[in-house]
């Protein structure tokens, strides 16, 4: 038997933190998606794009980006976990869930929430790559400041290296759903 919602969200851990204040409201990622979607129409007109997320934190940036592209996109997810402690990195990225498409001789746009090391689009630039595409493209809502960002061509918003949440990141699984990026304030103990 499934615990009740209320229930099952009362048993897990609180992160060690709380949440602060927004850096980026809701209006200005609704504008800037509302602009990369507008950028991609142009730039891909005859050649509809496959959209592939990044799971869990790209579902929220997705979804609307799906949405403000004026062409028939499709879309797909992948799930990659690297190993070990992400400021060791031993550059490692782990498949949890692949595609469901055959990407070969698709327009492929890989969709981020946040491109942190780097490590995570690397590796799957260079895996999607070798299955052929007809093309791939970068796109990315968040960068780090000091983040390698040249192979990513659609840019949202350059951010600080501060915990942050909301619009599709988490902390702990949390905060998912905010409609805003906020900081997330680390208690100081
Ligand atoms: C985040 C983000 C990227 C990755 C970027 O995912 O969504 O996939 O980290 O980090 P990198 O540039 O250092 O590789 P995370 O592992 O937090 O999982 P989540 O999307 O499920 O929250």
């Amino acid at each position: 038997m499934s615990l009740a919602p209320e229930h099952a969200a009362a048993q897990m851990p609180k992160p060690p933190g709380s949440v602060g204040r927004v850096i980026i409201t809701a209006e200005e990622l609704r504008a800037r998606t509302e602009a990369i979607g507008a950028e991609i129409t142009a730039d891909y007109q005859g050649r509809p794009p496959l959209l592939v997320g990044v799971l869990k934190g790209a579902f929220v940036f997705m979804s609307d980006l799906a949405r403000a592209i004026d062409l028939p996109v499709e879309i797909d997810f992948m799930a990659v976990s690297s190993y070990g402690l992400s400021t060791e990195s031993s550059g490692v990225v782990r498949i949890i869930k692949d595609l469901d498409t055959d990407v070969r001789d698709r327009h492929v746009v890989l969709v981020e929430d946040i491109v942190d090391s780097g490590l995570t689009t690397d590796y799957l630039a260079e895996l999607l790559q070798a299955r052929r595409p007809a093309s791939f493209a970068m796109c990315a809502l968040l960068v780090r400041e000091d983040a390698r960002t040249d192979g990513i061509r659609y840019v949202g918003f350059s951010v600080p290296a501060d915990w942050l949440v909301g619009y599709g990141l988490d902390v702990a699984e949390r905060y998912r759903e905010l409609p805003s990026v906020h900081l997330f304030d680390l208690d100081d103990q």
